[in-house]
């Protein structure tokens, strides 16, 4: 089995004991978003390991400026939890979090630094720009202008819709051991699977013992899919055309931060954390607008040290009806007008329109099913 980055998996688990311990305390509480709450519980089950907590000043500028995380391993994704205000919060005191949606108390924060954020630093390096258009760049300057870092330990799980189709990093590397996978292949996305995503997933189960399908179903951006559609669309499309025994399905409730090459670099982490020891990256990655090149979220991977999971990469894939299937520019040579060009622009347009894409793009079945079920998500990072 794969070794988790930087050696271990990582626990943040509160016992019931400790739990009720800090409970009984009257700490002093910060409230926190959700997507801040989520972090924490991926902390603590050790899909963001080796950290232990929200990253600390030193951290977060190693974590900008050399992709490294200051013990050495590659990071490349600020997590960190972002405050207004800091006048109360005092450097090595315990404080509580809590999910100012429900008022349920998430984690203790042992206090290690406080500290002001330079945004324009974080933008500029995570996500290659400082348009506050990116949605990943309009978050970071919405939410507070400090950082409090240190570990933490989970008090409660957050709640959240479609949890239920999660699992733990430690169930996952459970469920691959029980099935006798030595290899995995992990996929993550952020849509309904269309037939350019297929072809990753048929290449991921010819490579792989098993294709870990991990769509991320946290928090995500206007005019994209819901969690539970994609997570549906998913189910009709597997028990509709793949092997049950070679492909593992499960929720990521983590939010899209549409880094491009750097989100890449992160998810390819996570999934290693999750027992994968491979990794599928298509076509403008977690990319958003025409902010990244294509094939940026390719390139990275050989500007960093080596990350222990193998990245499968992967150029256009499209329809071609000259060689009547789905294929790449890799393995095809036909020109233009024989391609069917499979974006999940088009698709979402025709679906709101009522159309039926075609099936060039979208098999059948998933087709009907979103026609009946589809849902975009209205808000921004809801
Ligand atoms: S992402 O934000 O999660 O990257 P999406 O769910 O569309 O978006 O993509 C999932 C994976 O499939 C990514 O690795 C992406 O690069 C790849 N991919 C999507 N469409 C294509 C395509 N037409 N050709 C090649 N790779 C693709």
């Amino acid at each position: 089995m794969i070794q988790p980055h930087g050696g271990k998996l990582i626990s943040r688990l509160a016992s019931e004991e400790e739990k009720n311990f800090y409970l009984s305390q009257s700490l002093k509480k910060i409230f926190i978003e959700k997507d801040e709450a989520l972090d924490a519980e991926k902390i603590a089950i050790g899909s963001f390991s080796p950290l232990e907590g929200f990253m600390t000043e030193k951290e977060l500028l190693s974590v900008c400026r050399e992709m490294l995380l200051p013990d050495g391993n590659v990071w490349s994704i600020p997590i960190i939890l972002q405050v207004n205000d800091i006048s109360h919060i005092k450097n090595e005191e315990k404080i509580l979090l809590v999910d100012k949606t429900d008022n349920r108390p998430i984690a203790v924060l042992q206090v290690e630094d406080i500290y002001r954020l330079n945004k324009k630093e974080i933008a500029n390096t995570v996500f290659g720009t400082l348009d506050e258009n990116h949605p990943g760049v309009r978050r970071l300057y919405q939410k507070g202008d400090y950082a409090v870092g240190g570990k933490i330990i989970l008090l409660n799980r957050p709640d959240f819709p479609n949890k239920e189709y999660e699992l733990d990093p430690a169930e996952t590397r459970e469920i691959f051991r029980e099935r006798g996978w030595k290899t995995v292949v992990a996929f993550q996305t952020r849509n309904a699977p269309h037939r350019a995503h297929e072809y990753l997933h048929r290449l991921g189960m010819e490579i792989g013992d098993g294709l870990f399908i991990h769509p991320i179903i946290g928090l995500k951006k206007e005019g994209d899919f819901d969690s539970r559609t994609i997570i549906e669309a998913y189910q009709v499309l597997i028990n509709s055309y793949y092997p049950h025994s070679k492909v593992l399905l499960a929720g990521l409730s983590t939010s899209m931060r549409y880094a491009g090459p750097r989100e890449a670099v992160f998810h390819a982490i996570v999934r290693k954390n999750y027992g994968a020891t491979h990794f599928l990256v298509g076509r403008d990655h977690a990319g958003v607008g025409d902010y990244y090149d294509p094939f940026a979220a390719h390139r990275i991977f050989e500007e960093i040290p080596d990350i222990g999971i193998q990245i499968v990469k992967f150029y256009n894939v499209f329809y071609c009806s000259k060689c009547e299937g789905i294929v790449s520019e890799n393995t095809c040579s036909h020109p233009e007008q024989f391609i069917t060009k499979i974006s999940m622009t088009k698709i979402r347009n025709m679906l709101s329109e009522g159309k039926k894409p075609p099936k060039e793009m979208l098999r059948e079945e998933v087709s009907q099913f979103l026609i009946e079920n589809f849902y975009l998500i209205t808000e921004d990072y809801r």
